[in-house]
């Protein structure tokens, strides 16, 4: 090897050091390497801007994303399109206490009642993108666009996916003074008096609202319906007989049921559960096809970063695996969603799946919201 390039692998070059500092001493040392003849003094100027302003992008763009992603730096809003104190809200609190640990920022819920929970999606559809307004919702978001045919939202367009939260079983109940003491014979009795039995529900599109309308299908009378703003409100006015009958979800009804405030004929899915062994299937209550289950979805506004929505996914993962939830989801007779469902892909799947599914069920019923 040459003197000279011999020199400069050592390293021999650094009389420089003293005048320009540490920093120009390492750069004016590469530079050297590359060939004595391109450097004057006039060029050394010239290379230390252009090296401090290397070294200032460089730290820029080491700095700007993982700032950019710090994500959340303030308090969160989840939406929840029902009345406070029923199923959806129970469900959302109990994941957002979870969450807000994880994430380290508070969760705010925030109940959005009205039009079987459109109004609540609609707002969030309208949220800014930041990742600080997220919905959670269920069933509604994929009967709502054959019920409302001027829905200002698109559920398969206008958000993100976070992912599936969990699947709760529903019961079908009545107002504790209602004489009769099996499904049969509660069936028996609104096929008698038709219109004369009071049927609550949250709304067009509400998972009460579709377990009701199956139920009218099945039987095949129609009651008179009493909406609200969620089965929150309507369990109140049930336990106080002001409405006769209510298919709500057993996260809305497992604690009257047992205190004996509310009267229930028979779960909705397939077998019995663990926290009613009590309540008999549809099938041992005289229903054989009858079946229903309400899955729940956390959403953020589309366009929301796929980093915040990563993000979001983890968190929620997280909290689907906290013995906590687990614990209180199944003291409420349901099961957090397994972490292959609490994925963007799964969620998504799922609306779209369950708009063909419901579409045709909800024509066939001829039920539109005006
Ligand atoms: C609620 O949270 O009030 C319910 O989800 C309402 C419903 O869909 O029946």
């Amino acid at each position: 090897m040459p003197p000279l390039t011999h020199a400069l692998a050592r390293g021999a070059f650094f009389p420089c050091r003293a005048r320009h500092g540490r920093l120009s001493a390492a750069l004016s040392h590469r530079f050297i390497s590359t060939g004595l003849e391109e450097l004057d003094a006039s060029s050394e100027e010239d290379i230390m801007r252009k090296s401090i302003s290397a070294i200032a992008m460089t730290a820029a763009a080491i700095a700007v994303p993982a700032m950019a992603f710090a994500y959340p730096t303030q308090p969160i809003t989840i939406v929840v399109p029902f009345s406070a104190g029923g199923p959806t809200d129970t469900v959302t609190r109990l994941v957002a206490q979870s969450m807000s640990a994880e994430l380290g920022q508070n969760i705010v819920v925030e109940n959005v009642g009205g039009a079987g929970g459109t109004l609540g999606a609609a707002r969030v559809a309208q949220a800014r993108n930041d990742g600080y307004t997220l919905l959670l919702h269920h069933i509604g978001m994929s009967t709502a666009p054959s019920l409302y045919p001027n829905l200002p939202f698109d559920p398969t367009t206008d958000f993100e996916y976070v992912g599936l939260v969990t699947e709760v079983p529903m019961v079908i109940a009545a107002r504790p003074s209602l004489e009769h003491e099996t499904l049969a014979d509660v069936i028996a009795w609104v096929q008698a008096e038709g219109e004369g039995v009071l049927y609550a529900n949250a709304g067009m599109g509400a998972a009460s609202h579709l377990c009701g309308l199956l139920f009218m299908e099945a039987i095949g009378t129609q009651m008179t319906v009493i909406p609200y703003q969620g089965t929150g409100p309507a369990i109140t006015d049930l336990m106080g007989g002001q409405v006769d009958l209510l298919c709500d979800q057993t996260t809305n009804t497992t604690n009257q049921i047992r205190d004996g405030s509310i009267k229930a004929y028979a779960v909705t899915v397939p077998d019995r559960l663990d926290s009613l062994p009590d309540l008999p299937t549809p099938a041992e209550a005289g229903l054989p096809d009858f079946s229903v289950s309400i899955w729940h979805g956390l959403y953020a506004p589309s366009g929301t970063s796929p980093e915040i929505v990563a993000r979001l996914t983890e968190a929620l993962q997280i909290a689907l695996a906290d013995e906590n939830v687990i614990a209180r989801f199944a003291d409420l007779g349901t099961a957090p969603s397994p972490a292959s469902d609490a994925t963007p892909e799964a969620l998504q799947a799922k609306v779209v799946s369950e708009i063909a599914l419901w579409g045709p069920v909800i024509e066939a019923a001829g039920e539109f919201a005006n």
